[in-house]
């Protein structure tokens, strides 16, 4: 069946699936009107169209007398500055005159089997031609013939549409792309709440859901980066849309630079929404004949709530975004020795850390940030890939091997990224540091950027990677980024581009690590930012799994984790259990509550293990046994959320298997109380028909049983316990 039904006589598209449908016009002017996006529709005879009205002050088409269509009101795929809409455009062109008129006007459409690359950008793929089918429209402008290839593809058994635009210049002069949004979706009579993932360093993704106003709300990254501040990703939903029913829309930015999530009611109560890269400081130049292309966003629609919006990301991410060799194999759980010993070890005090790590199964040590140059704090060294000889008197290899005859993996910390006044990169190419000619750059974290728009510092950080990686047996990369970007300008770039630092930063970052990746296949890579602030899709295509946050804490990780868990797959997501009281929060939590928490993601450790008592060991080491046995379930299985810690005193998750043969549920509670109110946990997601055993206890429930009563949660007097239940399926005698 195919995907994209063209109603030439009308001049309809129509994208479906068994799911949804998203439908769009061209009308008067060549205009692409908006028409429909949400669940699917069979018998479209396409009569619905944007009603004909004279609206002052809302102009009309050039040339017209036609007073009732005016590009103003109209819900459109795709607007620009200029063109007598007085909304913020999608895009702005600026002519060699000074003029930002561009007035889009369809030409035509291309339909392919299939998806196809995005030149230089991550983007979601397919595996099979027969996945998804491509509809590209051409909007040109006839005055510049600059044109608009605005991108939609469509997949056959996921709810999703994605969205790119690729602008080329097929005129005879340059012109500078001001703005250029990746998408644009309008929408009449519809009353939306928003959901976003705000946050702060070590406090990142915590959902929140708010109203529309009228006027312009940006949710947005003007940080060089996607940002612990505003993950890249917002739905729309209705007033009534619960984690279980109601109309959820996703968009996901395939991006992790400046971005924008730009909202406009209007004086019609109609709703504009565009999302790509923030237009803050960005002015790229097109010469004629050239081509940009913006990120993709991924789109999700489900009437079912949304779970059923998380669960569409969790599979398109996991499947189709991450490419690593990695993505559908069961993560090591590492031990990763920055909490235990920061920038003071050497190699005789973390092989005991290794030694304890065997005895307690764990499969991969880590050795984070100080292991290079002569970095005892941070402030130096980053940018010398080289081995500090004081810490390691017998060289790297010589600690590679020992954590190697242990049976572990051995894991490493980078930061290639970023550049230290005090380092040999900096005495050597001082120019390599991003900095505004005749002014100081800002220090964060006493660390700079380095400027890897430029070709020849891409090329100078490879071949220090190069050097290290095929010299060493490194399985696991963890890439770090410490601060954010300032002091926007690039010495390889004239006066008049200085624009295109920001994006080119982005492509240049993707351009290393496309290299590396290819280069070594089988090193698993993990993306870090300060914890997670670069937690995004367009790090996903490079890095099956991300470190969520620096705060290992389990309480603040309940909220980071299920703010998370509604735009990424759990696999995604690293988590490690800490010591208590917590380094960042100073809380105290038992050793069980901590693992459950860290155990809902991709495991690890991050504390001095041999300096845990006997109770928490053989705590850890039960609990690494049982981690092994549910692992495909927790990072592969259908993760469903039940209860908020954000509107509940409690959190809780479960994961489900394929066959939904198997469950494990965790449920926390939070503050204790004196006189509590009796709580009671449902379960969803399993075969109503079947039956399930707690495992621990042998109850056997039916599942129809554990859904529509569930079960009580045990009354406890003590603060942030957990309970975790394992449900297998029985046939019962
Ligand atoms: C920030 C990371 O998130 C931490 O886990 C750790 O690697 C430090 N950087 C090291 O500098």
């Amino acid at each position: 069946m195919s995907l994209i039904t063209v109603d030439q006589a009308n001049r309809v598209f129509h994208l479906h699936n068994q799911t949804l449908s998203y439908i769009f016009a061209v009308e008067q002017g060549g205009t692409l009107s908006h028409l429909y996006f949400g669940g699917h529709v069979d018998h479209y005879h396409g009569e619905l169209r944007y009603p004909r009205v004279d609206r002052g002050f809302s102009g009309n088409l050039p040339g017209s007398t036609d007073r009732t269509f005016s590009r103003d009101t109209l819900p459109k795929e795709y607007s620009t500055a200029g063109e007598m809409d007085y909304h913020l455009p999608a895009a702005i062109v600026r002519h060699t005159d000074g003029a930002n008129a561009l007035f889009l006007v369809y030409q035509g459409y291309r339909i392919e089997a299939g998806k196809p690359k995005l030149s230089g950008l991550p983007a979601a793929f397919v595996e099979d031609e027969t996945e998804a089918e491509t509809l590209t429209i051409v909007l040109v402008d006839q005055v510049s013939q600059v044109e608009f290839d605005l991108q939609y593809t469509i997949y056959r058994d996921r709810p999703v549409v994605t969205r790119s635009v690729q602008v080329c210049n097929q005129g005879d002069h340059a012109v500078n792309l001001e703005k250029v949004a990746s998408m644009q979706i309008d929408f009449t009579d519809r009353q939306f709440e928003t959901i976003t993932l705000p946050g702060a360093h070590a406090n990142e993704r915590h959902p929140e859901r708010g109203s529309i106003n009228y006027g312009i709300q940006t949710f947005g990254s003007l940080r060089g980066t996607s940002s612990h501040q505003m993950n890249p990703f917002l739905a729309l939903v209705d007033h009534t849309t619960t984690e279980f029913s109601g109309d959820a829309y996703g968009f996901n930015l395939v991006y992790s630079g400046n971005h924008a999530f730009e909202l406009e009611k209007d004086q019609l109560d109609q709703l504009h929404l565009m999302v790509g890269i923030n237009s803050y400081n960005f002015n790229w130049q097109l010469k004629a004949g050239a081509t940009f292309q913006t990120p993709e966003v991924l789109m999700v629609y489900t009437n079912k709530g949304l779970n059923a919006m998380s669960q569409a990301y969790h599979h398109l991410i996991r499947e189709r975004v991450v490419r690593s060799e990695f993505k559908n194999q069961e993560r090591p759980i590492v031990v990763n020795n920055w909490e235990a010993t920061f920038f003071d070890f050497n190699e005789a005090k973390l092989k005991p850390i290794v030694d304890e790590a065997k005895q307690l199964g764990i499969e991969m040590f880590v050795l984070d940030d100080g292991w290079f140059g002569h970095r005892d704090d941070d402030n130096s060294s980053l940018g010398d890939w080289q081995v500090d000889h004081r810490k390691f008197p017998q060289g790297l290899n010589h600690f590679v091997k020992y954590v190697h005859e242990q049976g572990l993996k051995f894991g490493i910390w980078l930061e290639p990224e970023m550049i230290s006044y005090d380092s040999k990169l900096y005495q050597q190419h001082p120019d390599y540091l991003m900095q505004v000619p005749g002014r100081s750059p800002s220090p964060s974290r006493n660390q700079y950027i380095l400027d890897l728009g430029r070709q020849a510092v891409r090329n100078n950080i490879f071949d220090q990677l190069d050097q290290l990686l095929k010299s060493k047996q490194i399985d696991y990369i963890k890439w770090d980024m410490n601060r954010h970007l300032s002091d926007i300008y690039s010495v390889a770039l004239p006066p008049e581009r200085q624009g295109e630092v920001y994006h080119r930063y982005v492509l240049g970052l993707y351009e290393l690590l496309e290299r590396l990746t290819t280069a070594y296949p089988h090193i698993l890579f993990e993306g870090c930012s300060g914890g997670g602030g670069r937690f995004d899709a367009g790090m996903a295509y490079y890095m099956p799994q991300i470190w969520a946050s620096d705060n290992t804490d389990a309480v603040a990780r309940l909220t980071i984790q299920y703010g998370t868990s509604l735009a990424y797959p759990i696999s995604l997501a690293t988590a490690h259990v800490s010591v208590s009281p917590n380094q960042q929060t100073g809380r105290e939590t038992s050793m069980s509550t901590r693992s459950a928490v860290a155990a809902s993601g991709v495991l690890g450790y991050e504390l001095d293990l041999t300096q845990l008592s006997s109770a928490d060991k053989q705590i850890v080491q039960k609990q690494v046994v049982q981690y092994k046995q549910i692992r495909p379930l927790i990072q592969f299985g259908e993760f469903y959320r039940l209860k908020s810690p954000i509107t509940s005193n409690q959190a809780a998750w479960m994961f489900v298997s394929p066959q939904q043969d198997e469950a494990i549920v965790m449920v926390f509670n939070l503050t204790s109380y004196a006189q509590p109110s009796l709580t009671k946990t449902k379960l969803v997601g399993l075969n109503p028909k079947l039956n399930y055993q707690n495992i621990a206890t042998k109850a056997i429930f039916g599942g129809d049983e554990l859904m529509q009563l569930g079960f009580y949660d045990p009354v406890v007097y003590q603060d942030y316990t957990t309970k975790v239940y394992h449900f297998r399926a029985v046939t019962e005698n």
